[in-house]
Protein backbone atom coordinates (compact mmCIF):
# COMPACT_ATOMS: atom_id res chain seq x y z
CA UNK A 1 0.00 0.00 0.00
CA UNK A 2 1.44 3.72 -0.34
CA UNK A 3 0.47 6.23 2.05
CA UNK A 4 0.55 9.94 1.38
CA UNK A 5 1.50 12.45 4.10
CA UNK A 6 0.57 15.73 3.55
CA UNK A 7 1.61 18.70 5.51
CA UNK A 8 0.83 22.29 5.37
CA UNK A 9 1.34 25.95 6.01
CA UNK A 10 4.51 26.78 8.62
CA UNK A 11 4.45 23.34 9.37
CA UNK A 12 8.60 23.55 7.60
CA UNK A 13 8.95 25.56 10.73
CA UNK A 14 7.96 23.17 13.74
CA UNK A 15 10.76 22.77 16.12
CA UNK A 16 11.41 26.27 15.69
CA UNK A 17 7.33 27.56 15.80
CA UNK A 18 6.10 28.25 18.90
CA UNK A 19 7.43 25.14 20.33
CA UNK A 20 5.51 25.16 23.46
CA UNK A 21 2.25 24.41 21.47
CA UNK A 22 4.00 22.72 18.44
CA UNK A 23 6.89 20.51 20.06
CA UNK A 24 10.92 20.68 19.69
CA UNK A 25 10.90 18.22 16.90
CA UNK A 26 11.41 19.26 13.23
CA UNK A 27 9.25 18.10 10.40
CA UNK A 28 12.07 16.30 9.20
CA UNK A 29 12.72 14.37 12.34
CA UNK A 30 9.13 13.42 12.57
CA UNK A 31 8.86 12.34 8.54
CA UNK A 32 12.16 10.10 9.28
CA UNK A 33 10.79 7.92 11.72
CA UNK A 34 7.47 7.88 10.38
CA UNK A 35 9.25 6.45 7.12
CA UNK A 36 11.13 3.72 9.07
CA UNK A 37 7.48 2.44 10.96
CA UNK A 38 5.99 2.64 7.52
CA UNK A 39 8.68 0.65 6.38
CA UNK A 40 8.06 -2.37 8.78
CA UNK A 41 4.06 -2.17 7.82
CA UNK A 42 5.18 -2.84 4.53
CA UNK A 43 3.41 0.53 3.35
CA UNK A 44 5.51 3.25 0.74
CA UNK A 45 5.10 6.54 2.43
CA UNK A 46 5.14 9.72 -0.06
CA UNK A 47 5.62 13.34 1.82
CA UNK A 48 5.24 16.38 0.84
CA UNK A 49 5.49 19.88 2.73
CA UNK A 50 4.13 22.63 0.81
CA UNK A 51 2.98 26.44 2.11
CA UNK A 52 1.24 26.60 -1.38
CA UNK A 53 -2.19 25.36 -1.32
CA UNK A 54 -2.21 24.62 -5.06
CA UNK A 55 0.77 22.26 -4.32
CA UNK A 56 -1.29 20.12 -1.91
CA UNK A 57 -4.07 20.07 -4.00
CA UNK A 58 -1.61 19.16 -6.93
CA UNK A 59 -0.47 16.54 -4.81
CA UNK A 60 -3.88 15.14 -4.00
CA UNK A 61 -5.02 14.84 -7.52
CA UNK A 62 -1.85 12.89 -8.28
CA UNK A 63 -2.73 10.37 -5.77
CA UNK A 64 -5.77 9.23 -7.56
CA UNK A 65 -5.61 5.85 -8.08
CA UNK A 66 -2.08 5.73 -7.08
CA UNK A 67 -2.47 6.51 -3.69
CA UNK A 68 -4.60 4.06 -1.15
CA UNK A 69 -4.36 6.39 1.81
CA UNK A 70 -3.91 10.26 2.94
CA UNK A 71 -2.60 11.49 6.27
CA UNK A 72 -2.81 15.29 6.23
CA UNK A 73 -2.66 17.69 8.39
CA UNK A 74 -3.83 20.98 6.50
CA UNK A 75 -2.54 23.32 9.01
CA UNK A 76 -4.05 26.76 8.83
CA UNK A 77 -5.93 25.71 5.43
CA UNK A 78 -8.15 23.62 8.05
CA UNK A 79 -9.88 26.08 9.29
CA UNK A 80 -10.32 28.14 4.90
CA UNK A 81 -10.10 25.64 2.16
CA UNK A 82 -13.36 24.38 0.59
CA UNK A 83 -10.82 23.73 -1.93
CA UNK A 84 -8.81 21.15 -0.11
CA UNK A 85 -11.88 19.71 0.57
CA UNK A 86 -13.03 19.31 -2.67
CA UNK A 87 -10.04 18.00 -3.90
CA UNK A 88 -9.72 14.92 -0.87
CA UNK A 89 -13.57 14.31 -2.47
CA UNK A 90 -12.66 14.50 -5.90
CA UNK A 91 -10.20 11.30 -5.97
CA UNK A 92 -12.37 9.64 -3.17
CA UNK A 93 -9.02 8.71 -1.08
CA UNK A 94 -9.68 8.01 2.57
CA UNK A 95 -8.00 10.37 4.89
CA UNK A 96 -7.10 11.25 8.39
CA UNK A 97 -6.72 14.72 9.31
CA UNK A 98 -4.13 14.87 12.02
CA UNK A 99 -3.05 18.35 14.16
CA UNK A 100 -0.04 18.84 16.79
CA UNK A 101 -1.71 20.75 18.87
CA UNK A 102 -5.91 20.04 20.75
CA UNK A 103 -7.43 22.66 18.57
CA UNK A 104 -10.15 22.75 20.38
CA UNK A 105 -8.70 24.07 22.88
CA UNK A 106 -7.53 27.18 21.31
CA UNK A 107 -9.09 30.31 19.74
CA UNK A 108 -12.44 29.84 18.58
CA UNK A 109 -11.60 30.06 15.18
CA UNK A 110 -9.55 26.63 15.07
CA UNK A 111 -12.58 25.11 16.13
CA UNK A 112 -14.16 24.47 12.29
CA UNK A 113 -12.92 22.27 9.74
CA UNK A 114 -13.25 21.96 6.66
CA UNK A 115 -12.18 18.10 6.09
CA UNK A 116 -13.47 16.35 9.01
CA UNK A 117 -16.88 15.50 8.33
CA UNK A 118 -15.91 13.80 5.17
CA UNK A 119 -12.34 12.71 6.74
CA UNK A 120 -12.33 8.46 8.28
CA UNK A 121 -10.81 10.22 11.64
CA UNK A 122 -9.84 12.93 12.79
CA UNK A 123 -6.62 13.22 15.53
CA UNK A 124 -5.49 16.05 17.56
CA UNK A 125 -3.64 17.35 20.96
CA UNK A 126 -0.94 14.12 20.76
CA UNK A 127 1.47 16.40 19.11
CA UNK A 128 4.09 14.51 16.51
CA UNK A 129 2.99 10.91 17.87
CA UNK A 130 -0.61 11.73 15.88
CA UNK A 131 1.38 10.78 13.03
CA UNK A 132 2.21 7.50 14.23
CA UNK A 133 -1.30 7.18 15.67
CA UNK A 134 -2.74 8.26 12.11
CA UNK A 135 -0.30 5.40 10.56
CA UNK A 136 -1.11 2.82 12.51
CA UNK A 137 -5.31 3.50 11.64
CA UNK A 138 -4.21 3.85 8.01
CA UNK A 139 -2.47 0.09 8.37
CA UNK A 140 -5.52 -1.15 9.85
CA UNK A 141 -7.99 0.45 7.76
CA UNK A 142 -5.87 -0.94 4.69
CA UNK A 143 -5.42 -4.68 5.88
CA UNK A 144 -9.17 -4.73 7.46
CA UNK A 145 -10.03 -6.85 4.64
CA UNK A 146 -7.12 -9.36 4.97
C1 LIG B 1 -2.25 22.78 13.31
C2 LIG B 1 -3.39 23.59 13.95
C3 LIG B 1 -3.82 24.72 13.04
O1 LIG B 1 -4.87 25.45 13.66
C4 LIG B 1 -2.67 25.67 12.78
O2 LIG B 1 -3.06 26.67 11.86
C5 LIG B 1 -1.45 24.97 12.32
C6 LIG B 1 -1.10 23.67 12.90
C7 LIG B 1 -1.68 21.71 14.27
O3 LIG B 1 -1.01 20.81 13.78
O4 LIG B 1 -1.91 21.78 15.48
O5 LIG B 1 -0.67 25.51 11.53
O6 LIG B 1 -2.76 22.12 12.16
Amino acid sequence: FTVLVLNGPNLNMLGKREPTIYGKQGLTEIIAELGLKAEKMHIELKHLQSNAEHELIDAIHNGYQQVDFIIINPAAFTHTSVAIRDALLSVDIPFIEVHLSNVHAREDFRKHSYLSDVATGVICGFGAQGYTFALEAAHRYLNKGK
